[in-house]
């Protein structure tokens, strides 16, 4: 059935306690749950109790103590007739956690037990309301075999523990805080620790763990330090401060997502918890920081501020992407973060967008609240946020955040309650802002400078496509920071914002004798797309010193996509072509010739626009033309600049291995230099990438020089393989890397490796890492994916109905990559739909791929 938000009311009983004990087994956990219920006077009467559950059986039922006859099923939900003002019922559940591949509720991953709740998972273990907006308080009491399961955790702080019979152990743990069913956790397992102290602001001394295997200590004090640094950060930058005497983080090799942030016991993917430098990447170490802070700041933002219902979840999600990008920004640098942000919302949430998955921040209804988990709830629901920041400045910003945890601590809210928190504390004016909420589609500002005696006018129009459901859409406020550069002097006289809040505005400035040169969405201040006609020479100006560092990278940018998305749509002609390309080989000279620049900046300002993005800048999208132009643009600068991409490969590779940015910044830039060799002169940029590899004492080197080698027909690629499988093999983390480098290789046989790959020992459909390392990452490869013959779609709908009964949710997160059919050539499109036909076509499907493929078909 399709649940609206419009449809929503308040549930009838409160549960302000709850009871759980738990018998662990990893094929038997017996499940006895006592609920404290009473009627929720702000609620419609009811005289039955509706409890949610999910493929579970009742043992026995029992109310006030006597067993209830006059219970029944309503699907899988339970049913009990409830006539008094307040009860207590107890329900048995018995579970299998082994065959639990869903990894919803509580399973099993690599002996141990653990929960994953968010969003429904809890009705899985128990029959409960399952909703966010009903708050217990949890008591829970587990017990199982000692040798098994030393460890036994909860959410919380342990209250009581001892030994039971026949080798079994048991502990008590009591979560002071009231919280909805979905952050409850449980973890049970032979784990140690890294522990750490943390000592806040109003001096409670919290005690840190972050718990795994054995065998993944040594890999753990990254972690360790981004909690404290989190735990800091958010005291000073927004003034919240944690609550209990312990928090714990445990890291699980079978996880559908990245983290999950139940109270006091969060429980993560490995990825997000694992690293040093012989087995992660700058990148794996910056990511671990990001969703460690993610996670915490959920403890404000999510937790003691919770969501009133699932339509609610970007008040959530999107405040905490805000709150982790902003602390990111402050430990690695605001720059280069931004450009990082940027790049994901283009690449993921764009594309969300303008598709037939398209929904707005807020959505109005779903099937599968699973499928909600997206870019756009979640980053696109930062960049709204951030507006805000932007239109009222960082301190008003913080009295109006400061005033939204005041007024709903303990509550669960809406979004609608922040915004007016904003209005409030923030003294902003959202009335016609709320609209960021309800229309989704990305705005195009279309852009126009004129100038005329002294003057300067910049003319805006937006325009808000239609998206399914949404045909007429209103026009939106957007904050546009914007500069007018000196041309000669090459300054500008303070940056302004302007706000286009009509369909159409015109803003004038005076004091310009010559025409100045724009630089609009500075810092990407408002998430649209730009639009306008400007000449080359101004971008190559923006891209070599515009004082705005996203402004400079988005220059560059627009310099590459105009010159591929011309090439690649209408065509161009020889003289065009080459205007276009010198204009690009003289605006990344001068990138690379920059002394002042630090090299990630540079790495940013270097990168290629990506094939998707690029795709998305084109109303009908021809993936073979583009990555034809891309490539050829590639290696045409790849030669054309080959002995500066050489000195520079030269240059850094001096540079000893560091945490520091000029060392991290020497790492990311090395490897961009191969990439352009490895276009230009493959044979060249073979051997540097073989001596990059053998030279490697990190994985940051060891791994790009493997990129490169994997896309080239050299002797190298089969050794430099074998030899990384061997040197890891065994390590999970690791051997996702292999399995994915040869899933995005530029190699023209990459599609038969991976299916050879997928044959492989060490694949399985168990584990979601493992499987989107290679399937996640070969549909984002786009000449191997889009491969003509449509065997690539084949194989992604074939994985698709394969994963489905084992792990719904995986298996539904690849059918957005068939669903652009719409946009891509008609012979490719047909063949696209054709595949989402034949997965619709099984009467055996999750709700989850249900609902992903029939909203793809349209
Ligand atoms: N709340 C978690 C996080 O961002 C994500 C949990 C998603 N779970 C799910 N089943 N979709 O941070
Ligand atoms: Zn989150």
């Amino acid at each position: 059935p399709l649940i609206r938000r419009e449809d929503y009311t308040p549930f009838p009983w409160l549960v302000p306690q709850i009871a759980l004990e738990f018998e662990l087994g990893i094929e038997h956990t017996l499940v006895t749950s006592t609920l404290t219920v009473a009627r929720n006077a702000k609620a419609q009467r009811s005289d039955t109790i509706r409890l949610n559950g999910d493929g579970l059986t009742a043992l026995s039922v029992t109310v006030d103590g006597e067993p209830a006859g006059d219970w029944s099923m309503d699907g899988d939900d339970l049913i009990l007739p409830l006539h008094g003002e307040a009860h207590a019922i107890k329900v048995v559940t018995a579970i299998d956690p082994s065959a639990n591949s869903q990894l919803m509720g509580l399973y099993a991953s690599s002996g141990m037990l653990c929960t994953q709740c968010e969003a429904e998972g809890f009705r899985r273990i128990t029959f409960f309301p399952d909703r966010p907006d009903v708050l217990s308080t949890y008591t829970v009491r587990m017990s199982g075999p000692k040798a098994e399961f030393p460890i036994l955790l909860c959410n919380g702080n342990r209250v009581a523990e001892g030994e039971g019979e026949g080798g079994t152990h048991w502990a008590e743990w009591h979560d002071p805080w009231p919280k909805p069913s979905y952050l409850f956790a449980l973890v049970a397992g032979d784990l140690v620790a890294n522990s750490g102290r943390f000592t806040t602001m109003s001096g409670r001394e919290v005690e840190l763990n972050i718990w795994v295997r054995a065998e993944d200590l040594p890999r753990t004090e990254h972690a360790l330090e981004s909690l404290k640094k989190s735990m800091q950060w958010d005291e000073q930058a927004f003034g919240r401060e944690y609550d209990l005497d312990l928090f714990n983080i445990v890291a699980v090799s079978d996880f559908n997502m990245g983290a999950m942030e139940n109270k006091g016991l969060n429980v993560f993917n490995t990825k997000y918890v694992l690293a040093d430098p012989d087995t992660a990447t700058d990148a794996d170490f910056d990511a671990i920081e990001g969703v460690i802070a993610h996670e915490y700041f959920h403890n404000w933002s999510g937790n003691r501020v919770t969501c009133r219902d699932w339509f609610q979840l970007s008040l959530k999600e999107g405040f905490t992407v805000l709150r982790d990008q902003l602390f990111s920004q402050d430990m690695q640098g605001e720059a280069v973060k931004r450009i990082e942000d940027v790049r994901i919302l283009r690449s993921a949430q764009f594309p969300e967008d303008s598709g037939p998955l398209a929904h707005p921040i807020r959505p109005d209804s779903f099937r599968e609240i699973s499928n909600f988990y997206t870019a756009t709830v979640y980053n696109k629901g930062a960049e709204v946020i951030r507006m805000m920041r932007t239109m009222a400045g960082p301190e008003r910003f913080r009295a109006g955040c400061d005033l939204y945890f005041e007024r709903h601590d303990g509550e669960a809210a809406t979004c609608e309650d922040f915004i007016r928190a904003m209005e409030e504390g923030a003294g902003l004016d959202l009335e016609q802002f709320r609209l960021w909420y309800s229309q989704a589609g990305t705005p195009k500002v279309t852009v126009r400078l004129e100038h005329s005696g002294d003057t300067a006018t910049l003319h805006l129009s937006q325009q808000v496509p239609p998206t399914p459901g949404q045909p007429d859409k209103q026009a939106m406020p957007i904050p546009l920071r914007i500069a007018l550069f000196d041309r000669a002097t090459g300054k500008h006289e303070g940056e302004q914002l302007v706000v286009l809040g009509k369909a159409e505005d015109s803003f004038a400035f005076t004091g310009f004798a010559e025409p100045p040169v724009l630089s609009i969405n500075r810092g990407y201040s408002a998430p649209v797309t730009i639009e306008r006609t400007v000449p080359h020479a101004d971008l190559v100006f923006l891209a070599a010193q515009d004082d705005d560092s996203f402004a400079r990278y988005e220059a560059m940018q627009e310099l590459v996509v105009s010159h591929i998305v011309a090439a690649a749509g209408d065509g161009l002609d020889d003289a065009a072509r080459a205007a276009g390309r010198a204009a690009i080989r003289t605006a990344l000279a001068a990138i690379l010739a920059d002394a002042a620049l630090d090299d990630s900046m540079r790495g940013e300002l270097v990168m290629l626009p990506s094939q998707t993005y690029l795709s998305e800048q084109m109303l009908i999208a021809d993936p073979g033309r583009i990555h034809a132009e891309r490539e050829g643009l590639k290696a045409w600068l790849g030669r054309e600049l080959e002995s500066e991409f050489v000195a520079l490969h030269l240059r850094v590779s001096e540079i000893p291995y560091g945490l520091e940015q000029a060392a991290r910044g020497a790492r990311k830039i090395k490897t961009q230099a191969l990439v352009y060799l490895a276009a230009g002169n493959p044979d060249l940029a073979a051997q540097m990438a073989k001596a990059q590899y053998e030279a490697a004492d990190n994985m940051t080197d060891r791994q790009g020089a493997l990129m490169v080698l994997t896309g080239l027909d050299s002797a190298a690629r089969t050794d430099k393989l074998i030899d990384f499988y061997r040197r890891y093999q065994g390590n999970e983390l690791v051997i996702d890397k292999w399995f994915t480098l040869q899933a995005i290789s530029l190699h023209p046989h990459a599609i038969e490796h991976v299916r050879v790959l997928a044959g492989h020992p060490d694949f399985t459909l168990r584990n979601p890492n493992r499987v989107r390392s290679l399937y996640m990452a070969f549909a984002g490869n786009p000449h191997a994916f889009h491969g003509e013959s449509g065997e690539g779609y084949r194989m992604i709908a074939d994985l698709i109905l394969a994963l489905d009964p084992i792990n719904a949710q995986t298996a539904a997160r690849f059918v957005p990559s068939l669903g652009r059919w719409r946009r891509i050539e008609p012979v490719r499109a047909a063949l696209m739909r054709q595949e989402l036909e034949r997965i619709a076509a099984s009467d055996r499907l999750s709700r989850d791929t249900f609902e992903q493929v029939t909203r793809s078909l349209g």
